[in-house]
C-alpha cells in the first residue's frame, strides 16, 4: 500500500478495524504532570538536580503542567477520537512519606478518570512508570526487597480508592529500563552503575509485580491486569556464531530476563553462569508469584537492536563481561528511511518479527497482547501555527501495517497505543525530543495538534464510520 505521508490507512478488512480493537494514546506521570510541590519528591526530581544528568539541564517541575491543565487535556484526547488513554500514576502523589494516603492526589486522579469515562474513553492505568518516591530510594529503592511490599501496599490503597473506574491496570512499565538503565548503567534515576545492583533491582521489580497481581485481582476483578515490557528484537551483526551468540545473550539479558520469569517462572539459562555476587536474591516462592497468569502483556516497540560479539582488543571490560555490543544504527543512505530524532532506525519489520517470535517462543503461555507504546521523535517545527510531520505519519503507518501483518499471521493483539499524546519530558534527554502527536509550546503551554494527530484521528474516524 502506498502512503502519501498525509494520511494513515488500515488495509482493507484489517482486523485492526474491528470495533473491539482499541486505539489509544499514552503519557506518563513524571513526563507531563509538573506540580511537584503537591506531592512527595521522586527519584526523578533528585536525578534532575544532578549536574549533567539531563541533556538540556531541565527538570519535571512544570513539564506539560498537566495537573493544572487536565481538563483541557482530556478534551484534547476526546477530540482525537481514541478509544483509550494510557496514563501512569505518580506513586509519590498518592502515598505520603508516612505511608498514609494523599487524599488530594487521589481525588485529582479520580476527577481525571471520571472525565475520561464521561467521554467514553477507557483508562489504561500504569501503576509504576519509573517515579519511585525518593524516601523509598533513601531506604535502598529497588535494591531493598521491602520496596516490593511497599508497592503492593500502594497498589492496594489506590485500587480500593479507584473502584471500578479503570479498564486496565499495568503493574510496571518497562522494568528493564528501571533496573538496567537506573541501577546498572546509571543513565536513568537513581543513576547507579553496578551490574549486581541492576540484577537485584530487576528481581525486586518482578517481585513487586507478582505481589501486586493478587491485589489487583481482589480489588479490581473486572479490570484487565497485566504488565508492560519494552522489547526490541536482537539481530546478529553477521552470520558468525560469535555474533549470533552475542545477539542471543543481549536478548536473554535485556528482554528474556523479564519475559521468562513472567511467562515461564524461570530466569534464562545465563543465570547459572553469573558469579555468586551477581545472582539475583531469589527467595522461595518468588518465581511462582512472578509467573502468575496475567490478563495481557503490553509491549513497547520503537526500533530493533543489532549486536556483535565483544572483542577484548577494542572493547572495555564491562562490554566483554556483558557479552554483547550494540551497534549504532547505520547512517541513512539516499533513498533509505531516515533515523528518528532519537537516532533510532525506523524498522517496522522488527515489530512483526517480535510479535511472531513471541507467539512461537511462548506458545500456549502468551496472553493477549497490546502494543502499549509505539511512536517517533521528530524535530518538529511550528510554521504559521501548523506542524507538518510526514515522517511521523509514515512511521505510524508502517508500524500499524507491521501489527496488521502479525495479526494476519494469527497473533492475538487487542490494541495499539501511540506514544505520545503530547510532547513531554523525555527523561535524560529533557524537552529536546518531541514524541507527541500534539505539539506543546513549553513557553506558553499551548497545545497544537500536529498533522499526525489529524491523520491518526481520521484513521479511527473512518474505521468507526465504516463499522
Ligand atoms: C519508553 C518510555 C516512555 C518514553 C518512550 C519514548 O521507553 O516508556 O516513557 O520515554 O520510551
Amino acid at each position: 500500500m502506498k502512503n502519501n505521508n498525509k494520511t494513515i490507512t488500515l488495509p482493507a478488512n484489517s482486523p485492526m478495524a474491528a470495533p473491539d480493537f482499541i486505539f489509544g494514546v499514552g503519557t506518563s506521570s513524571f513526563q507531563i504532570e509538573g506540580a511537584v510541590h503537591s506531592r512527595e519528591p521522586s527519584i526523578w526530581d533528585t536525578f534532575c538536580n544532578q549536574p549533567g544528568a539531563i541533556l538540556d539541564g531541565s527538570d519535571g517541575i512544570t513539564a506539560c503542567d498537566h495537573v493544572a491543565r487536565w481538563e483541557e487535556d482530556v478534551e484534547l484526547i476526546a477530540a482525537l477520537g481514541v478509544d483509550a488513554y494510557r496514563l501512569s500514576l505518580s506513586w509519590p502523589r498518592i502515598v505520603q512519606r508516612d505511608g498514609s494516603a494523599n487524599e488530594a492526589g487521589i481525588q485529582w486522579y479520580i476527577k481525571l478518570l471520571d472525565k475520561l469515562a464521561a467521554h467514553n474513553i477507557k483508562a489504561f492505568v500504569t501503576l509504576y512508570h519509573w517515579d519511585l518516591p525518593q524516601h523509598l530510594e533513601d531506604a535502598g529503592g529497588w535494591l531493598n526487597r521491602q520496596t516490593a511490599y511497599d508497592f503492593r501496599d500502594y497498589v492496594d490503597l489506590v485500587t480500593k480508592a479507584f473502584g471500578k473506574r479503570v479498564y486496565s491496570y499495568a503493574t510496571l512499565n518497562e522494568p528493564m529500563c528501571s533496573a538496567y538503565l537506573g541501577y546498572e548503567i546509571g543513565m536513568h534515576a537513581p543513576g547507579i552503575k553496578d551490574k549486581a545492583a541492576g540484577i537485584t533491582a530487576a528481581h525486586h521489580l518482578l517481585l513487586a509485580h507478582g505481589l501486586a497481581m493478587p491485589v489487583l485481582r481482589k480489588n479490581s476483578p473486572d479490570a484487565l491486569n497485566g504488565i508492560v515490557l519494552n522489547l526490541s528484537p536482537c539481530y546478529p551483526a553477521s552470520a558468525s556464531s560469535a555474533d549470533k551468540l552475542a545477539a542471543k545473550t543481549a536478548d536473554d539479558r535485556l528482554f528474556g530476563w523479564y519475559l521468562r520469569p513472567l511467562l515461564e517462572g524461570a530466569y534464562p539459562d545465563l543465570l547459572a553462569a553469573l558469579p555468586a555476587a551477581e545472582q539475583p536474591p531469589i527467595m522461595p516462592g518468588d518465581l511462582e508469584l512472578i509467573s502468575q497468569p496475567i490478563d495481557y502483556l503490553g509491549i513497547n516497540y520503537y526500533t530493533r537492536a543489532v549486536h556483535r560479539a565483544p572483542d577484548a582488543s577494542i572493547d572495555n571490560a564491562v562490554d566483554c563481561d556483558r557479552g554483547f555490543v550494540e551497534l549504532p544504527p547505520t547512517p541513512p543512505v539516499a533513498g533509505a528511511t531516515p533515523l528518528t530524532d532519537m537516532g533510532w532506525e525506523v524498522y517496522p519489520q522488527g515489530l512483526t518479527d517480535l510479535l511472531l517470535n513471541l507467539q512461537q517462543t511462548y506458545k500456549g503461555r502468551l496472553p493477549p497482547l497490546y502494543v502499549a507504546e509505539n511512536g517517533a521523535a521528530i524535530a518538529d517545527t511550528l510554521v504559521d501555527g501548523h506542524i507538518d510531520d510526514p515522517q511521523r505519519i509514515a512511521y505510524l503507518q508502517s508500524h500499524l501495517l507491521a501489527v496488521n501483518a502479525a495479526m494476519a499471521a494469527g497473533v492475538d493483539i487487542r490494541g495499539y497505543f501511540c506514544w505520545s499524546l503530547m510532547d513531554n519530558f523525555e527523561w535524560s534527554l529533557g524537552y529536546q525530543k518531541r514524541f507527541g502527536i500534539v505539539y506543546v509550546d513549553f513557553k506558553t503551554q499551548q497545545r497544537i495538534m500536529k498533522a499526525s494527530a489529524h491523520a491518526y484521528r481520521d484513521m479511527m474516524q473512518r474505521r468507526t464510520s465504516a463499522g
